[in-house]
């Protein structure tokens, strides 16, 4: 199989490259990424001179140079990683997020459409579902539950979504989609809420918990997620969505508070700030569709994920003082001086 990875210089799309190599030595990888500010080489660094990988440089909006690349390829699947991926960010400034994730999306659909693929599978999000309340544990968004995306990441993800499924109905495209909750690991931009709270703790600098740290997100090792989109992109049906979750929720307080156990840090770095606009309560996906039609299963406990995670932002302080020493630096100046 020749397999395309559009983002795969972002977190879970090298942490997915890395799953491919490993698993399925007899496909061949191409990376196609923009290396916007959270895309990075150095994520990639061991699959770089790996036989059976090749890394273009390039944006999916770009019609003509991912036309060529399909061209030069012929692929067999596509998975489309590539996104503008941080809510706060789509706060500031939407337009970017519509243009990548929307547009973006649709450029690989017409080329899958003129080219011809196997497969093409979109990576989405459990935040195209909006919202639970934090009091009602019986609920989970399943599959079926109506797009309400509340900001406009998750609003330019459902978008995708439905273009893809549009796709699958007019042209017949196979497409699958999967909605994963929230992914924490190794090569995480610190910006999001785990990597922020374990580089700050470590420079003993405040943590700054939106509201009163109560809203919940549904926690997956990024590994498991890996695993999910490998089968369903292989094995799902075409025109199917799949939710992937592993049933562990946590409230933000608690992850920050574990987060700084772990690192041995006092709980007075912990600062509350000014809540996020439109700030998605609860998260918590129905995992029975893939679970008894796939197999899949989450294989990494919370607590043993965590401490692997912290220890890989311990044992490669150079990749995320890199990171925090160039324009991320201007980004958290901005974005929480107002806070
Ligand atoms: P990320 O921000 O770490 O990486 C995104 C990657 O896409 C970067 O390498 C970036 O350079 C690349 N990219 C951005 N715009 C591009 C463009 N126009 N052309 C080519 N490449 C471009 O994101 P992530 O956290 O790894 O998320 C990957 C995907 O998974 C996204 O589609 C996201 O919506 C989805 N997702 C993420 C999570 C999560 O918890 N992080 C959960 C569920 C779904
Ligand atoms: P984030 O990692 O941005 O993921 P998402 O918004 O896509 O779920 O945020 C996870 C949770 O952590 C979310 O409820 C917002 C909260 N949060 C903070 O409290 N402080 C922070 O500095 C950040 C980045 C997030």
């Amino acid at each position: 199989m020749n397999i395309l990875v559009t983002g795969g210089a972002g977190f879970i799309g090298s942490n997915f490259i890395y799953y491919q190599l490993k698993n399925h030595p007899d496909d061949r990888i191409v990376c196609l990424d923009a290396l916007t500010y959270a895309g990075n080489l150095a994520n990639l660094e061991s699959a770089l001179n790996h036989p059976s990988f090749r890394f273009v440089k390039g944006d999916i909006t770009d019609r003509a140079c991912v036309f060529k690349l399909f061209e030069e390829e012929k692929f067999d699947i596509v998975a489309n990683f590539a996104a503008e991926s941080h809510v706060d960010r789509s706060v500031e400034n939407p337009g970017v997020f519509l243009h990548t994730n929307v547009f973006g999306t649709q450029v690989l659909l017409d080329a899958c459409r003129q080219y011809g693929v196997k497969r093409f599978h979109q990576v989405s999000t459990d935040e195209v579902y909006g919202d639970l309340p934090i009091d009602r544990k019986d609920l989970f968004f399943t599959e079926s539950s109506p797009l309400r995306a509340s900001s406009p990441y998750s609003a330019s993800k459902a978008a995708a979504d439905l273009l893809a499924l549009a796709y699958y109905r007019t042209y017949q495209v196979p497409v699958t989609i999967s909605r994963c909750s929230n992914n924490y690991g190794p090569y995480h931009f610190p910006e999001k809420l785990i990597p922020l709270m374990i580089t700050r703790a470590l420079n003993d600098q405040s943590l700054p918990v939106y509201g009163k740290g109560e809203n919940i997100r549904d926690w997956l090792y990024v590994e498991d997620h890996c695993a999910a989109v490998d089968l369903v992109m292989r094995s799902g049906r075409a025109g199917e969505v799949y939710n992937i979750g592993g049933h562990n929720e946590k409230s933000n307080i608690e992850i920050v508070k574990l987060i700084l156990k772990i690192l041995g840090k006092p709980e007075s770095l912990i600062t509350f700030v000014a809540d996020r606009p439109g700030h998605d309560l609860r998260y918590a996906i129905d995992n029975t569709k893939i679970t008894s039609e796939l197999g899949w299963s989450p294989q990494t406990e919370f607590e043993d994920g965590l401490q692997k995670t912290v220890q890989w932002y311990l044992n490669n302080r150079s990749w995320w003082e890199n990171i925090l020493a160039g324009e991320y630096k201007n980004y958290y100046e901005r974005m929480y001086a107002r806070r």
